[in-house]
């Protein structure tokens, strides 16, 4: 059996103004949050309890996934008054935990269908210190380039390089011995893609790959956080509804979009390749292709919205 940490307290620049009262995990993908997807896909690896380590924007966590009954699971919260880096958030957050179990590790921002259950196998078969999810990317230099020897083992790691070594990167999912957590230094900013992994690997520390390259996403970036949710949704449907909405029957959805909670979209709206949050109101005849409507907005009737971030009284181009 294993615990997790979700790393959910980054301030999520490269998508404001959506993270200006949203935090990044907290935004929707295919109609529930980024953090609601991680903690299915933990469960479903077995993971019990899991804490939230949260820092920015940290009081929009709670009212969301309380104590995590309705889920199924028991979510705990560790909130730091300032964040602490990585490493420093795994270190505070494993406190709460109180475990000599495996201790699972997820940045918030990424979406992965890879094989956690197996991942944690082969750490603990490895009786290894770190076990670290590694995947392929077309350009890895905005990534930890982390190359590994014919065993699997983890020969460096190196955190966003100009010219990276390798196109296998750091995914974001590791598998600790919490022993290594408790090397860590308390309440002080440590990053473990520039401190620990580096550190470890140098001291000779157990640390593999586990090299897997199923279903795997970034959420940072408004590109890919359209992506995601448009994969998500054409998986099972053209669009995707979720309960409350209204939707008028000359409406037109399209393109793996997705309209959520208690959202209504009036006659004749056109809506390809979006993500419509909870409580908005699309008007009549307006059309809006690949946009990002954050909740609660208002689009008024016939506006015409494309590649924007619509939140309450701004609409923005996407960069
Ligand atoms: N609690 C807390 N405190 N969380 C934090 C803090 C902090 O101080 N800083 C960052 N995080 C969270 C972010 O919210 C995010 O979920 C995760 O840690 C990773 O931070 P990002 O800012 O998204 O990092 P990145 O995308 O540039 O790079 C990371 O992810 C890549 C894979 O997507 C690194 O881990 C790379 O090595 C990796 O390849
Ligand atoms: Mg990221």
């Amino acid at each position: 059996m294993a615990v997790a940490i979700l790393l959910v307290g980054g301030f999520g620049t490269r998508l404001m103004p959506l993270t200006k009262n949203t935090p990044k995990p907290m935004l929707t993908v295919a109609g529930i949050p980024v953090t609601e997807h991680q903690i299915a896909m933990a469960k479903s690896a077995g993971i019990t309890e899991i804490v939230l380590a949260t820092s920015y924007l940290s009081e929009v966590f709670i009212p969301y996934f309380g104590d995590g009954s309705q889920w199924g699971i028991k979510i705990m919260y560790a909130v730091e008054k300032e964040p602490l880096g990585t490493g420093g958030a795994i270190r505070n957050a494993a406190q709460i935990l109180d475990t000599d179990q495996s201790v699972v590790v997820l940045n918030g921002d990424v979406l992965s269908s890879h094989n956690l259950a197996e991942q944690i196998r082969q750490h603990e078969s490895h009786d290894a210190d770190v076990t670290l999810h590694l995947t392929q990317v077309q350009d890895a230099r905005a990534f930890g380039c982390v190359p590994t020897d014919s065993q699997g083992r983890v020969t460096a790691f190196l955190e966003k390089m100009e010219n990276p070594v390798t196109n296998q990167i750091n995914a974001g999912c590791y598998v600790f011995n919490p022993r290594v957590i408790s090397t860590i230094p308390l309440d002080t900013v440590v990053s473990v893609e520039r401190e620990t992994f580096p550190q470890l690997v140098a001291n000779g520390a157990k640390v593999f790959g586990f090299i897997e390259t199923a279903y795997w996403l970034d959420i940072g970036t408004p590109r890919a956080l359209l992506k995601a949710s448009i994969d998500i949704v054409k998986r099972t449907d053209e669009f995707l509804a979720m309960p409350g909405t209204t939707i008028d029957p000359t409406a037109v959805i399209t393109g793996g979009s997705s309209i959520g909670v208690n959202s209504s979209v009036g006659a004749g709206a056109v809506i390809d390749g979006s993500i419509i949050e909870a409580g908005c109101v699309i008007g009549s005849n307006a059309h809006i292709t690949d946009s990002f409507v954050s909740a609660g907005a208002e689009v008024v009737n016939g506006a015409k919205i494309a590649s924007s971030f619509v939140t309450n009284g701004e609409i923005l181009p996407i960069p």
